[in-house]
């Protein structure tokens, strides 16, 4: 493996004093808390988003330029516009200019692998962020959130919010939507809100008039908006005619503003033909407003900040040759090994509880036009 993290001791610690560390700072630990307070390596991180069109990747790669500097390290962040060859080319740039730590959230999980051999034949440690890269042993670390997790807090809104436990007997329409398919998150989200919707979908209690049940029939390229918006244009005209919809499953904000803008288009969002129930995630501004303004119903929020300082965590301990911290060593299977991850915990996010984004900082109230 190529990690420092996974050399013999005498070996870490030779890297160790190599980069001008005192065996002081050999074998503590990397977390808060900590007596040792690494400093940076004088090392450069690669820092690889996939896209500025989404404000969370956007936050993500300032949170972490911010924490990598604060410790010492100069930060090379690029996003990848949401196109592969970009992204690809971005990092091989970044094998060529010797930097020790890659920290890359992928656009095509699977399109890495010739890259990150390279990175690895360099010598250089790869954290995986957020989405998992997939197929190559080339990737040391996976930090990211609890994704089944994230799935299961929509299909639990969802059947909550229909209150389908206490209305026995009723059947409710639900249509379904997932995210790219050459984002390893989509099945998790997707196999997470499935195991809460699948039995009332068995027993007919929640219908999808569409058909459209199987994950390669709703998933949305680059999580694109505009193609969730045509998809959603599309089953209203042919399933919906006179027949309310009174769900969707979406698990990403951006997709849930195109169901949203959709729905709007046929006449839903007024009093007596309220929304249906449509979740996200992300707590992206947009959404929050949507949520607030009663359109959208709810969100996933994950901190992006608590991400990228456990990214610049991992990233800290194995350029300083120790042992990130992780807390699941056998969820994340790669295709190629298990990747040791840290996951954090997502929070479900309506109306009654919106209010935890400002309180714990995430959003200002003032970007919400002091509509808390
Ligand atoms: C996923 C990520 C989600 C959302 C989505 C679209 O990989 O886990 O939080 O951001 O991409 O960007």
């Amino acid at each position: 493996m190529t990690s420092p993290s996974h050399v013999p001791r005498r070996t870490a610690v030779a890297a160790a004093l190599a980069l001008g560390l005192g065996l002081a700072g050999c074998g503590q630990e990397a977390e808060g808390g900590s007596r040792y307070r690494p400093k940076g390596t004088g090392s450069t991180v690669g820092i690889a988003m996939p896209t500025k069109s989404s404000e969370r990747w956007l936050a993500d790669g300032r949170h972490m330029a911010r924490e990598f500097a604060a410790r010492g390290y100069r930060t090379d962040l690029q996003y990848g516009d949401d196109r592969v060859e970009n992204q690809v080319a971005q990092v091989e740039n970044m094998v060529a200019k010797g930097h020790r730590l890659l920290v890359v959230a992928a656009i095509d999980g699977s399109a890495l692998t010739d890259v990150l051999s390279r990175a690895k034949e360099s010598g250089a440690a790869v954290i995986s962020y957020d989405r998992l890269v997939l197929g190559t042993p080339d990737v040391d670390y996976y930090a990211s959130f609890d994704n089944a997790r994230v799935g299961r807090l929509q299909g639990r809104y969802i059947a909550d919010k229909l209150r389908l436990d206490a209305r026995e007997g009723e059947r409710f329409t639900i249509e379904l939507f997932a995210g790219s398919p050459d984002d390893n998150n989509t099945t998790y989200f997707w196999n997470g809100a499935l195991s809460v919707l699948r039995p009332y979908l068995d027993r007919g209690r929640l219908v999808v008039r569409s058909g459209q049940t199987a994950l390669n029939q709703a998933t949305t390229l680059r999580w694109d908006g505009g193609t969730a918006q045509k998809r959603m244009d599309d089953l209203l005209s042919k399933h919906y005619g006179a027949t309310r919809l009174d769900a969707v499953l979406s698990p990403y904000d951006g997709i849930s503003i195109g169901v949203i803008s959709a729905l709007k288009s046929v006449g839903y969002g007024t009093a007596g033909r309220p929304y249906p129930v449509v979740t996200g995630q992300d707590a992206e501004l947009a959404s929050v407003k949507s949520i607030l303004a009663g359109q959208q119903t709810q969100t996933v929020y994950k901190d992006t900040r608590k991400l990228a300082r456990q990214a610049v965590l991992m990233g800290d301990a194995v350029l300083h040759g120790r042992k990130p911290r992780v807390n699941d060593a056998k969820t994340y299977h790669n295709g190629a090994r298990v990747v040791p991850a840290y996951l954090l915990d997502p929070v479900s996010v309506d109306r009654r509880n919106v209010r935890i984004l400002v309180e714990e900082g995430y959003l200002k109230a003032a970007d919400l036009g002091g509509a808390l």
